[in-house]
């Protein structure tokens, strides 16, 4: 376990709000603790959330990569990161999904769930922003409204406040010298991941 990422486990008996897949799941521990609060909070609405993919090490992603590659070689490039690169090495990105599409992960039917509206509205209140939902003008990548990544509360309102893209967002953190919602900018380690 990585201890300087802050990684915690979920089982999928920790929560009846929260379906986890393969047993476990892998987070940082404050979003692993948000993103349990916001699923009871969905529950609580008549919503449901489900997790695919946390944590992912560089060894997990070249195995998720060579599971696209075999599966849609041409398309690859745009719907996985390369090891080394992915937001899911961070420990903050989350791939979720609804009951609604059966569970199903990376499903393109995710964006016309009532999970989906339900975190458009409200996950922000959580911490989480979703990093790819502008396409692949924007960042390279297809547009992923399945994947959301943990940046605390403050922050994802302070996004949400000034209308940028995930993108931008996180570029101006790289840039700022002032503090961030109290946090000096060079000690946030957002610039590896994009
Ligand atoms: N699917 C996203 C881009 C990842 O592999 O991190
Ligand atoms: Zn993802």
């Amino acid at each position: 376990m990585n201890k300087s990422l802050d990684l915690r486990w979920i089982s999928k008996t920790e929560s009846n709000n929260l379906k986890i897949f393969y047993d476990k799941i892998c987070l940082n521990r404050d979003a692993a603790n948000a993103l349990i609060n916001m699923a009871t909070a969905a529950r609580a609405d008549g919503v449901s959330i489900g997790v695919t993919s946390g944590y992912r090490p560089p060894i997990l992603q070249q195995m998720v990569w060579d599971y696209w590659n075999k599966l849609q070689p041409d398309i690859v490039e745009l719907e996985v990161a390369k090891p080394g690169y992915s937001e899911h090495q961070l420990g903050t990105a989350i791939d979720v999904t609804s009951e609604e599409i059966k569970w199903r992960g990376v499903d393109y039917k995710f964006k016309f769930t009532k999970t989906y509206s339900w975190l458009k509205k409200n996950a922000k209140q959580f911490g989480f922003i979703f990093s790819y939902t502008d396409g692949m003008k924007v960042y390279g990548y297809n547009a992923e409204e399945w994947h959301l990544r943990y940046v605390g509360r403050c922050m994802a309102e302070e996004k949400e406040t000034q209308g940028m893209t995930s993108l931008d967002f996180l570029l101006s953190l790289c840039r700022r010298d002032d503090p961030v919602c109290g946090i000096a900018s060079s000690t946030l380690n957002w610039c590896g991941a994009i």
